[in-house]
């Protein structure tokens, strides 16, 4: 039994970069059952960007199911950019999950923004100024959401789609004095706190590729800068959790958006 779950994140959309990914998007049920986006789908989080998301990511063959990113929340448009996405029927998670039937079994994913923090003995704690407490309990909150929705689902394999990181291990190649604002190791614990067999990310366009869990869960930063490609492809099942060379997939461009 196996189901392959494509996924990429920090495609930053605009009107001059739609259609670049479409062809590689085109094959995907040749490769994959679903397609994940990590987050940061736009630039400024703007209804318009939205509108082009919708337009390279909407109508596909396979289910797509995606988080925000920061970005995404820029101008204080968040439901506006949903409803257009979810229009395009994209499944938008945040706190939730939602199970799909795949052809190798039932896969379930929850998904959230998820928030910075930090990781283990240099993270920020809740202690002092409101606004520190403030700072904290929104990644707590976040995780736990996150640990909830992974802890309800009925499915046969479960993956975590976040924006921010889980692990520091994805974040090697970005100056250590924003590992912080990259992502929080409360994220890793709610992955750990169910039977996850895979958690990827984005947020991190500098970042490393592969991480692990401190209970041994395959993390992996999908950030398009990072992959470099359309998407990555990884295979999860029984005995063989793997991720997939994919010779399609490579989108038109290599470019790194910030
Ligand atoms: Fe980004
Ligand atoms: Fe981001």
């Amino acid at each position: 039994m196996v189901i392959r779950i494509a996924a990429v994140g920090d495609v930053h959309l605009d009107k001059d970069v739609v259609g670049r990914f479409r062809p590689a998007l085109e094959e995907l049920p040749e490769c994959a059952d679903v397609l994940l986006l990590a987050g940061d789908l736009t630039r400024h989080g703007t209804e318009a960007e939205a509108r082009c998301v919708a337009e390279e990511f909407g109508g596909l063959a396979v289910p797509v199911v995606t988080v925000l990113g920061n970005h995404d929340h820029q101008c204080d448009q968040v439901p506006q950019v949903v409803k257009v996405l979810e229009d395009a029927g994209i499944t938008v998670l945040e706190g939730n999950g939602v199970v799909l039937d795949c052809a190798g079994g039932r896969l379930g994913i929850a998904g959230v923004k998820g928030f910075g923090g930090g990781f283990a003995g240099r993270c920020a704690s809740d202690f002092g100024e409101p606004e520190m407490k403030a700072f904290v309990r929104t990644t707590t909150d976040s995780a736990d959401r996150l640990g909830a929705a992974l802890r309800s689902l009925d499915c046969d394999m479960l993956v975590a789609l976040t924006h921010y990181a889980p692990v520091p291990d994805t974040l090697v190649g970005e100056p250590l004095e924003i590992y912080p604002f990259l992502g929080s190791y409360q994220l890793g614990q709610a992955i750990d706190s169910a039977p996850t067999a895979l958690a990827v990310h984005g947020h991190a366009h500098a970042g490393t590729e592969r991480g692990t869990t401190p209970g041994g869960v395959r993390v992996r930063n999908v950030a398009h800068p990072v992959i470099k490609q359309a998407y990555s492809v990884f295979h999860v099942g029984d005995q063989l959790d793997t991720d997939q060379v994919s010779p399609i997939g490579q989108s038109g461009s290599q470019r790194s958006w910030s």
